[in-house]
C-alpha cells in the first residue's frame, strides 16, 4: 500500500451562519502519522468529513495526491474513516468482517479470505478470523476495525478519536499498536483527537486547532518547547503564567513587569513597549534557590505528590507558581520560604491572548 500527500487550500467551512473552518492552507505528506489535536468542537471532526467527501468545503479544495477530489463521494476518494463506533457486525466471524468490503468490489470469496488473513497479520490478529468480535477485547476489536478499514487499500486512513471508548491502560497501548501498524502499512495516518497525550505519543506532526484556526503545525518536541500562541504553550502541557507589560526588548530578551516583579524570557511575538503580555514559565523548568537569571520569593502552600514526581504549590504576590521537581530527599523538608528561579531560556514571552483553560 501507498501513502498518499493530503493537501488542503484555503478550505474553509460553514454551517450556516456559523464557521465551523476558518481559511486554512495544510499540507500532510505521504506516509505521515499526522495528528489534529484541539477541544471539543474546535472543527476537527469537519476536517475530516471535508477530506473524506462526505461534505464538502464551502470554499477551497481537497487535494489528495495532487489530485482535486471536488464532486468526488466517500466512495470514489482513496481515503478510509475509522471512528470510535466500530460497528463489527457481531454474527460475521473477525476474517469476515475484514473482507466485507471486498465482496462488494467483486473480489472472490477464496481471495477476500486470503486478503483478510493478511490484514489479521497485520494488525497482530493472525490466529484470531475464526472467532466472533465479542470473543475480543477492546483493544483487538480496535485493530478488526483497523484491518477492515485497510482492506480497501486506501492511501490514506482517517481516525477520528478511534480510542476513545476504551479505558485508560488500553488507550495508551493502542497507542505504540497504532503507530507500530502505520510504520509497518506505510499509508498516510491522519488521527484527531483532544487528547494531547494521543497526538504527542505518535504523530511525526501535529496541528493544534482552536476555533476553527489552525494554531500550529510543528512535531511534538517543537509544540512542547516552542509553542507559537498562548493556546498552544497552555493546551499542550502545563503552564504557569503571569500577566505584565512589556518595558523593553534586546536581543530577542524581553523584560516585563509583573506582579512579582521584572522577569525577562524569551519574545514569542512581535510587540513593543507597553503592550500587555503573557510569561509562561513550565512547572519543571522552575528550580529552587539558584540564579538562573529570574528569582521569585515565594511562599510553599501545599505538596502534591505524583510519585515518581512531586507538585510544589506556590504562592508570590497573589500569584500561584506551580514547581515539578523529581520525588527525592531534596523535597523531604523544604522550608515555607522559597525562591523559585527559572532562566531566561525557560521563560516565552506572548502577546496577551486566549489561553486554552480560559
Ligand atoms: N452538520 C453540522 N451542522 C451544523 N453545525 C455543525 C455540524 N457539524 C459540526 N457543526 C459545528 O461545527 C463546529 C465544529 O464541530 P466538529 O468539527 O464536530 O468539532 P470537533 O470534532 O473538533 O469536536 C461545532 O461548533 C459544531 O457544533
Ligand atoms: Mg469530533
Amino acid at each position: 500500500m501507498r501513502g498518499k500527500d493530503v493537501r488542503l487550500d484555503k478550505v474553509m467551512i460553514r454551517f450556516g451562519d456559523a464557521t465551523a473552518v476558518q481559511p486554512l492552507d495544510l499540507t500532510i505528506e505521504a506516509g505521515e502519522f499526522f495528528s489534529i489535536l484541539g477541544p471539543s468542537g474546535c472543527g476537527k471532526t469537519t476536517i475530516l468529513r471535508a477530506i473524506s467527501g462526505f461534505i464538502e468545503p464551502t470554499e477551497g479544495r481537497v487535494l489528495i495526491g495532487g489530485e482535486d477530489m471536488v464532486g468526488k463521494g466517500p466512495n470514489q476518494r482513496p481515503t478510509a474513516l475509522i471512528f470510535q463506533n466500530l460497528a463489527l457486525f457481531p454474527l460475521m466471524s473477525v476474517a469476515e468482517n475484514v473482507a466485507f468490503g471486498l465482496e462488494a468490489r467483486g473480489v472472490s470469496r477464496a481471495d477476500r479470505l486470503k486478503r483478510a488473513q493478511e490484514l489479521l497479520d497485520l494488525v497482530a490478529l493472525g490466529g484470531y478470523g475464526d472467532k466472533k468480535p465479542s470473543d475480543l477485547s477492546g483493544g483487538q476489536r480496535q485493530r478488526v476495525a483497523i484491518a477492515r478499514a485497510l482492506a480497501v487499500e486506501p492511501s490514506v486512513l482517517l481516525l477520528d478519536e478511534p480510542l476513545s471508548a476504551l479505558d485508560l491502560k488500553l488507550r495508551q497501548h493502542m497507542r505504540t499498536e497504532l503507530r507500530a501498524i502505520q510504520r509497518r502499512v506505510g499509508i498516510t495516518f491522519i488521527y484527531i483527537t483532544h487528547d494531547q497525550g494521543e497526538a504527542l505519543a505518535m504523530s511525526d506532526r501535529v496541528a493544534v486547532m482552536s476555533r476553527g484556526r489552525l494554531e500550529q503545525v510543528a512535531t511534538a518536541d517543537q509544540l512542547y518547547a516552542e509553542p507559537a500562541t498562548p493556546f498552544v504553550a497552555t493546551f499542550v502541557g502545563e503552564q504557569n503564567v503571569l500577566r505584565g507589560k512589556l518595558m523593553r526588548t534586546i536581543d530577542g530578551i524581553a523584560t516585563v513587569e509583573t506582579a512579582v516583579g521584572r522577569v525577562e524570557g524569551r519574545l514569542r511575538a512581535e510587540i513593543g513597549a507597553g503592550a500587555e503580555a503573557l510569561v509562561m514559565v513550565r512547572p519543571e523548568r522552575i528550580a529552587l534557590g539558584g540564579n538562573a537569571g529570574n528569582s521569585v520569593p515565594a511562599k510553599l502552600v501545599a505538596r502534591h505528590l505524583e510519585g515518581p514526581s512531586i507538585n510544589l504549590d506556590c504562592e508570590a504576590a497573589g500569584q500561584h507558581f506551580m514547581v515539578t521537581m523529581p520525588n527525592g530527599p531534596a523535597v523531604r523538608d523544604l522550608p515555607e520560604d522559597l525562591v523559585l528561579s527559572f532562566g531566561r531560556d525557560d521563560a516565552l514571552v506572548f502577546a496577551e491572548g486566549a489561553l486554552a483553560n480560559g
